[in-house]
């Protein structure tokens, strides 16, 4: 339960969710944390607090360094109960703590614990001396909540971001110079790629504005802080909030006897001829949360379903819904599968593909029972073509 100095007088004191598997259907497979952060100074300021079952863990992190009766400002960044969920408790150790919140998050915290506590409520670009420290706000809406906010101190040239930046990763480390850049940047990809993608706008706005600013850590409230890879991981952010992709194709399938299954292995060969690197991925055994990671790196994206009941197998429906929903776009997309009769499954695929905004440039495949060698040779040669494609960008 010890706190870690972040620099000098500014402790985090989050808390480590080791078990954690799921988050709101995210497979988080190295847990994570919830990261709070203390100032010790003229005044005492809390920022963000912690899932609310990890909230003795935080208490016992706050009382080694100083009662937390003595904090005068708890900083609510966003709402969302993995931060906020400790703050009804916190607030009745710490009585006399004004919550700092935007406007939005004034909102959202009355409308979730419905109490009357002391709020003050800033806007882009406010400040507060807590000190010989300056704590300055800035709102970043849709980043990923409408309350969003990240809040800045330059005196430490330290940005508290929130959920932006985060992985969800929990490790007895604290600092990104301590783990491997590469678990670093999957982990902060997959994050993008389920929580932020949606709001490409809203980042590369938020990009904008703190690029004014001095920045040497960045404390988000998930997984390590950045202070060495902070350059890599903002330039990630650019090439991801801009829809920019690698020249490599990712085919997602499932199948029900094997048919499907063997389309896209024969597109997968077209891509292997044409050189371009293609990743395959099964429902069955692929969460669908790392295959949005895929999606995020990849310029065309291959989805195949047999057809089931006149629509798409329950997991390619589940994915398609997930996918729709985070609104990747620039992307080439294809469509493909089998069918007994019917075969309205190509179709459900490509709906979704064109309300993305896809290109698809060739019309999907779809083999009745089971496809023979000339199909199938036809259908390799369709993924060489469409490798040839993304080659030309
Ligand atoms: Fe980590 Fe949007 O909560």
């Amino acid at each position: 339960m010890e706190p870690v100095a972040i620099t000098s007088g500014i402790y985090w004191v989050g808390g480590i969710d080791w078990d954690l598997r799921n988050f709101h259907g995210y497979l988080t497979q190295r847990g994570t944390t919830y990261n709070a952060y203390l100032i010790i100074g003229e005044k005492v300021v809390l920022i963000d607090t912690v899932k609310h079952y990890l909230f003795d863990e935080m208490l016992a992190r706050i009382r080694s360094l100083i009662d937390p009766s003595k904090i005068e400002y708890l900083v609510s960044n966003h709402v969302e109960m993995d931060h906020s969920g400790s703050l009804p408790k916190m607030l009745e150790h710490a009585p006399n703590a004004t919550v700092i919140t935007s406007p939005q998050g004034e909102k959202g915290l009355r409308r979730h614990y419905k109490q009357d506590w002391e709020m003050h409520v800033v806007k882009s670009g406010d400040t507060i001396s807590v000190g010989k420290r300056t704590l300055q706000f800035f709102l970043t809406p849709m980043v990923h909540w409408p309350d969003s906010m990240v809040t800045y101190i330059p005196e430490e040239k330290l940005l508290l971001p929130n959920d932006a930046f985060g992985q969800h990763i929990a490790t007895f480390e604290r600092f990104d110079d301590e783990a491997c850049w590469d678990i670093l940047h999957e982990e902060a990809a997959k994050y993008y790629a389920n929580i932020v993608l949606p709001y490409g706008e809203q980042v590369k706005k938020a990009l904008d504005a703190l690029a004014t600013l001095d920045i040497a850590m960045v404390a988000p409230s998930h997984g390590l802080i950045w202070r060495r890879y902070f350059p890599k991981i903002v330039e990630a952010y650019q090439r991801w909030s801009a829809h920019e992709t690698e020249n490599r194709a990712l085919i997602v399938y499932d199948t029900m006897w094997g048919s499907t299954e063997r389309l896209a292995y024969s597109l997968l060969e077209g891509f292997e001829k044409a050189g371009v690197p293609v990743t395959i991925r099964n429902l069955k055994t692929m969460h669908i949360s790392d295959i949005m990671t895929d999606v995020l790196h990849s310029k065309a994206v291959l989805i195949g379903s047999p057809t089931l009941n006149n629509g798409v197998l329950p997991t390619v429906g589940g994915f398609l819904t997930y996918l729709a929903g985070l609104r990747p776009r620039n992307r080439i997309g294809f469509a493909f599968g089998s069918y007994g009769w019917g075969g309205q499954a190509v179709k459900e695929i490509e709906t979704v593909m064109k309300n993305l905004g896809w290109r698809l440039p060739y019309e999907g495949i779809n083999v009745q029972y089971i496809p023979d060698e000339e199909q199938l040779l036809a259908v390799k040669e369709t993924g060489k073509k469409l490798g040839e494609l993304i080659k030309k960008g």
